[in-house]
């Protein structure tokens, strides 16, 4: 899956942030709920949803559990780690609830669809498990636990892509938003569970995605990336227009709402990703120059064991491709140690890998065995934790490198960068990305630019991860 794009999204549930919709009065509404998300941007996506449902209902969002009638937690299945930080959190909101008793506790997401009424044994405090196919039923379920019953729909579906539903923007910086095109997943990756958590795939009607993009440059937004677990295989039978939209397709027409929208997407399949695609974001200025390729091994055994269905070969021909239709493109990657049987060899074919496709940064795991996967029931789980964790350490040496020989040859060079907000350590500097993804940060100076705008920025100097430089007129 996952879809990792930029440094809000990632990994498993470190930032389990609170997120707050301000565009509308909290006040005006008599509940209140708080929501956190955890896992991929998929999941912050869903969360957006659940507010608008929510919202619809009678509940407003607050920052401030405390206050809260009703505490949901969105939740993230990838890793084991992932899940642990969930059960931790739900100790914190255990003392609040003892004080509160009035107050609803829900789970939602992939630990939710895999746990099912299991996790209201394990978990007792919690109310509600809801899975990421039956949030439209929140409502009903939120009743229902109103009077003391435990509630639950895990139901998957082949058809729910919440099309229809207006997200609200939570704790958002009004220039960047994600916009979900498809759900689930069909790729039977061996050691993922995303297939089983989200269910099958299916792809969302092109109209209502177009339509979500132009409201959203109307309202000031400069920037979408496009969100599916493997976007390349989206594909919409459009009965109303007469047309078939593949992926291309659907980029070229977000890219054509205006070309002050910048268009990014998130993930990639190796095996999906076609040259339509890659000339359809050589054509466009406004599609970013950027793609998260995860190849998770660089050794053909492993990936096939993985299910991956290419080889180290023909990754590397796709990474060529890339870089011959469109030589500035930025890559990225998931990479994961330690896999079922893997070798020393194998390993060393990773790192080899890392080396030819010269990534400007990977998301970096060691394996977790996961229960229900193909890998679980096929094969055993082999590889001692400690060797897991020097090779993934040997991974993450060698990114290290790249990233600095990447962000180094940089300096020198001028990028249209998109204004985000203020930079992180100080409000006398502005923080974009350009094209490639790569974060800049830069002083304000008195050009009078604000957020949302396109600046020129020539780089100075490169830190691990940032581009520092100075606006141009
Ligand atoms: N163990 C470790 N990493 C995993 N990922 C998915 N499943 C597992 C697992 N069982 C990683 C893959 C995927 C990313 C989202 O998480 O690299 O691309
Ligand atoms: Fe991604 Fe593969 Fe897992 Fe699907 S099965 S979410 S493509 S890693």
């Amino acid at each position: 899956m996952q879809d990792y794009v930029n440094d809000k999204v990632q990994d498993e549930a470190k930032q389990g942030e609170a997120f707050a919709p301000f565009a509308y009065d909290p006040n005006n509404y008599k509940k209140k709920f708080y929501i956190e998300s955890y896992g991929c941007q998929m999941n912050f996506a869903d969360s957006e949803i659940v507010a608008s449902i929510l919202n619809e209902n009678g509940f407003g969002a607050t920052r401030n559990f405390e206050e809260a009638d009703l505490i949901l937690l969105n939740t993230c299945s990838i890793r084991e780690k992932a899940e642990q930080t969930v059960r931790n959190r739900l100790t914190t909101f255990k003392q609040i609830k003892n004080e509160k008793p009035g107050m609803l506790i829900g789970v939602l997401g992939c630990m939710a669809e895999r746990l099912k009424s299991k996790f209201l044994e394990e978990e007792k405090l919690v109310d509600m498990v809801v899975g990421p196919d039956a949030y439209r039923t929140l409502p009903g379920l939120i009743e229902e636990a109103e009077t003391g019953q435990k509630a639950v729909n895990v139901l998957l579906s082949r058809e729910e892509t919440y099309a229809d539903i207006s997200p609200i923007r939570l704790d958002s910086n009004g220039v960047t938003a994600f916009v979900s095109i498809m759900r689930g997943c069909n790729n039977m990756c061996s050691f993922c569970v995303v297939p089983f958590t989200r269910g099958r795939e299916r792809s969302r009607d092109a109209v209502s995605i177009i339509k979500e993009c132009t409201d959203l440059f109307n309202n000031g937004y400069k920037e979408v990336t496009l969100l599916g677990q493997n976007v390349d295989s989206y594909y919409f039978v459009d009965e109303v227009n007469d047309e078939t939209v593949t992926f291309a397709m659907l980029l070229e027409k977000t890219a054509m709402i205006s070309p002050q929208l910048r268009v990014r997407f998130s993930t990639s399949h190796p095996k999906d990703i076609t040259d339509e695609v890659l000339h359809t974001m050589a054509r466009y200025e406004n599609i970013c120059k950027y793609i998260h390729l995860p190849v998770q091994s660089g050794s053909s055994r492993i990936l096939q064991l993985m299910n991956r269905t290419y080889t180290r070969e023909w990754y590397m021909a796709k990474v060529n491709r890339i870089r011959e239709i469109m030589p500035d493109c930025g890559l990225s990657s998931d990479i994961i140690s330690g896999f079922c049987t893997e070798t020393e060899e194998d390993h060393a074919d990773t790192l080899s890998m890392m080396e030819f496709a010269k990534y400007d940064y990977s998301y970096m795991f060691f394996y977790s065995e996961r229960p229900g996967t193909l890998a679980e029931r096929r094969y055993k789980d082999d590889i001692p934790e400690p060797v897991k964790k020097k090779r993934l350490r040997e991974i993450v040496e060698m990114q290290n490198r790249l990233s600095k020989e990447s962000y180094s040859k940089d300096i020198g060079n001028t990028y249209k960068v998109l204004i985000e907000g203020n930079s992180k350590k100080s409000d006398k500097d502005w923080m974009g990305r350009n094209s490639q993804n790569k974060v800049l940060v830069f002083a304000k100076e008195n050009y009078g630019y604000k957020k949302g705008d396109y600046v020129m920025v020539k780089v100075n100097a490169a830190t691990q991860g940032t581009l520092l430089g100075t606006i141009i007129n």
